[in-house]
């Protein structure tokens, strides 16, 4: 196949208040490369703030989530420019994934196939992940000789025990979906067939919420966990202040919907944000 244009590395639509973003190499199963993730930084970037994006899911096309950095034009390529080659490179994969590490609205990994090495940065930087179960999760930079970097290795010691991380990094061998969901790599594990509908439905629900709590919320998960207790008490009132100032209406109408109106109860979903007075996705 001839060589694809930059711009088609990854393809979006956005449909029903979510965005669609597929890494788009399946050829090469969808490695990431230097021009893959100066478009994906470029498609983050406009999807971030549309008043029609509620909810971003990143999927693959093909047979791949993603396999991964791309060994010929991230690693050797860059390499033959130096080191300045090299960390411009770095940059342009670690830049995108952090934003989306910190993305503005709720995101979703739904990884359909292969996911190796630098998959894991993606992965850890969606806020919820689900999987076919015939996906293939695996540290593979120890089957080519180098260690886990570009952060996976910190992603796996973050979602998995210390053995079992140590086990991961160490072999190289890979995880099934339904181990990788056991491994806590990844929320739920179902058949491929399933994998759509059941992302659909969280969905459904994220789009339900209150978006400046979402923000507020998922925020607030990954700062927390490396905070002590009394830095995270202390953060979190602050957060939610900050999440006020930004919502003044959201939780007024969120107890006036249970005490007053008595039209939903928290404990089993969510106040109806279209009585809410009409304000911009923030
Ligand atoms: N970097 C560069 N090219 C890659 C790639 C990667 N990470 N993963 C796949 N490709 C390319 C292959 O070189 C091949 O290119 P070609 O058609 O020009 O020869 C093409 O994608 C198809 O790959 P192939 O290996 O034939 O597909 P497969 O379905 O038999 O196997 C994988 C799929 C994912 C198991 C295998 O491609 C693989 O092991 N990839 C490397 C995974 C990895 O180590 N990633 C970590 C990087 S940090």
């Amino acid at each position: 196949m001839s060589e694809r244009k930059a711009k088609d590395t990854v393809d979006f639509s956005v449909e029903g208040g979510v965005a669609w973003v597929k890494f788009n190499r399946p050829e090469k199963r969808n490695a990431q490369s230097p021009s893959l993730n100066r478009r994906m930084l470029e498609v983050l970037d406009e999807l971030e703030f549309r008043d029609d994006v509620g909810v971003l899911v990143l999927s693959g096309e093909g047979a791949a989530w993603t396999a991964g950095m791309d060994l010929k034009e991230y690693f050797r390529e860059s390499a033959a420019n130096g080191l300045a080659g090299v960390r411009k490179s770095q940059r342009e994969a670690y830049t995108w994934w952090r934003r989306l590490r910190w993305y503005q609205k709720p995101t979703i990994a739904m990884v359909n196939g292969w996911c190796f090495g630098g998959a894991y940065g993606p992965l850890f930087a969606c806020d919820l992940a689900f999987c076919a179960d015939d996906a293939q999760f695996g540290l593979s930079e120890i089957n080519w000789g180098i260690l886990p970097g570009g952060g996976a290795t910190k992603v796996v010691t973050s979602l998995m025990g210390f053995r079992d991380a140590m086990y991961h990094a160490m072999l190289g061998e890979n995880l099934s979906g339904p181990q990788a969901a056991a491994a806590g790599l990844v929320n739920e594990s179902v058949p491929a067939a399933s994998l759509k509908k059941r992302v659909d439905e969280v969905c459904e629900r994220l789009l339900k919420k209150n978006p400046v709590a979402l923000k507020a919320t998922k925020d607030s998960v990954r700062r927390v966990v490396e905070m002590t207790y009394e830095n995270a008490e202390d953060y979190l009132i602050r957060a939610q202040e900050a999440a006020d100032s930004f919502d003044p209406e959201g939780r007024t109408e969120g107890m006036k919907q249970f005490l007053d109106d008595k039209s939903y109860k928290p404990g089993l979903g969510a106040y109806d944000l279209s009585k809410q007075k009409p304000k911009k996705r923030a």
